[in-house]
C-alpha cells in the first residue's frame, strides 16, 4: 500500500491507505510521547512551496518532517518570494524545487494547480491547499480526530457548517465520508455558499443520508459539528462577504444545546464563527484536531517516501 503523491482525497480511498495511515499516525503519537520517534526521514528534504498563508499546514508538515530527521526547506509566500514574480512558470518552478527536495508540499490560490505541479515533478507532491478545490491531508487528520475522539468512522451524524461552497477542507471530507457506512451528513449553510453540484451528486451517487439545513440549531444533535470559516478571500465582493460573514455562530446558547457526547472541529483559523468562551468545553476539539495534522502528516510523509 502506497501513494506516490497526494492531489485529491480520492486516494485516500485506495486499498488499505486510510487504515495504514491512522495506524502509523497513532503510532507516532505515542512514541512521541516518550521521545522515541524513529529516524526514519534522516537525510531526507522536504520543501514547502506555498503561494497562500497558512500557518497550521505548513508548520504541521515542517514539524512532522523534522520529528522524522528530515529537513525543511520552505517559502511562505512564494506568489511574492519566488521567481514567480520573474515570469517563471509553476511547471518550470517545481521541475527546479523537485532537483533539490525529496518531497514537495504545495499550496496554491488556483483550483487544480497540485495536479499540473504533479504531472512534472520527479518527486511527491503534497496538495496543501489548490484554492476553492481540494485539501486532502487536512481530511486526513479530520479522519484521524474523528476516530480518536468518537472512536469510529462509520455509524454517525455530522452537521458541515458555514462556507460549504468555498471551503476545500468539506470537500475533501465529503469525498471519504461518502464511502463510509452509515453517515449521515448535515449541510448548515446559506443557499449561496451550500455544497456544490458536484459533491451533491457524488453523495446522491452514494446513496448517503444528507439533508440541507440553514439553521445551526437543527444541527446540534450531531456527534461531529464541523465548522467552517466564510472564504473571504473567494469572494467576487466585499458586500458579498459582509452579507454572510456572521451566519453561524457556535457560542454559549449552542453548547447548552449541543449533543453532550458530540465534538466540535474546525480545520482553523476561525474568525467569529466558534466563540472562545466555549474553547474549555471537553466538546471543543479543534486544537487537539490541530495538533493531530503533525501525526497525520508524519504518516503521509513516511508513505509518499516510502519508508
Ligand atoms: C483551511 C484552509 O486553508 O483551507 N485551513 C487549514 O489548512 N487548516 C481552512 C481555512 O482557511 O478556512
Amino acid at each position: 500500500m502506497a501513494l506516490k503523491n497526494l492531489i485529491e482525497a480520492k486516494q485516500l480511498l485506495e486499498q488499505g491507505v486510510l487504515g495504514e495511515l491512522i495506524a502509523d499516525a497513532t503510532k507516532f503519537e505515542e512514541s512521541d510521547k516518550t521521545n522515541s520517534i524513529p529516524q526514519l526521514l534522516d537525510g531526507k528534504v522536504l520543501a514547502a512551496l506555498f503561494y497562500e498563508p497558512s500557518t497550521r499546514t505548513r508548520f504541521s508538515f515542517e514539524t512532522a518532517m523534522l520529528k522524522l530527521g528530515g529537513e525543511v526547506i520552505s517559502t511562505e509566500s512564494a506568489s511574492h518570494f519566488s521567481s514567480v514574480t520573474k515570469g517563471e512558470t509553476l511547471e518550470d518552478t517545481i521541475k527546479i524545487i523537485g532537483g533539490y527536495a525529496d518531497v514537495i508540499v504545495m499550496r496554491h490560490p488556483d483550483k487544480g494547480a497540485s495536479k499540473r505541479a504533479a504531472t512534472v515533478s520527479p518527486v511527491p507532491i503534497l496538495n496543501a491547499g489548490d484554492g476553492p478545490g481540494e485539501h486532502p491531508s487536512q481530511a486526513l487528520l479530520d479522519l484521524y480526530t474523528i476516530k480518536k475522539e468518537i472512536g469510529r468512522l462509520d455509524d454517525f451524524c455530522i452537521a458541515m457548517v458555514g462556507d460549504l461552497k468555498n471551503g476545500r477542507t468539506i470537500h475533501s471530507l465529503v469525498k471519504i465520508l461518502a464511502e463510509r457506512k452509515n453517515v449521515l451528513i448535515k449541510l448548515v449553510a446559506p443557499c449561496e455558499l451550500q455544497l456544490p453540484g458536484e459533491y451533491v451528486k457524488l453523495l446522491e451517487e452514494k446513496k448517503v443520508k444528507f439533508e440541507k439545513l440553514s439553521d445551526l440549531d437543527d444541527a446540534l444533535d450531531a456527534d461531529v459539528v464541523y465548522m467552517t470559516r466564510i472564504q473571504k478571500e473567494r469572494f467576487e465582493s466585499k458586500e458579498d462577504y459582509e452579507r454572510v460573514k456572521d451566519c453561524f455562530v457556535f457560542g454559549k446558547n449552542e453548547l447548552a444545546k449541543f449533543n453532550k457526547n458530540g465534538i466540535i472541529l474546525h480545520p482553523l483559523p476561525r474568525v467569529n464563527e466558534i466563540s472562545p468562551e466555549i474553547d474549555s468545553d471537553p466538546r471543543a476539539a479543534y486544537f487537539r484536531q490541530a495538533k493531530n495534522g503533525v501525526y497525520a502528516r508524519m504518516a503521509l510523509l513516511k508513505m509518499v517516501l516510502g519508508k
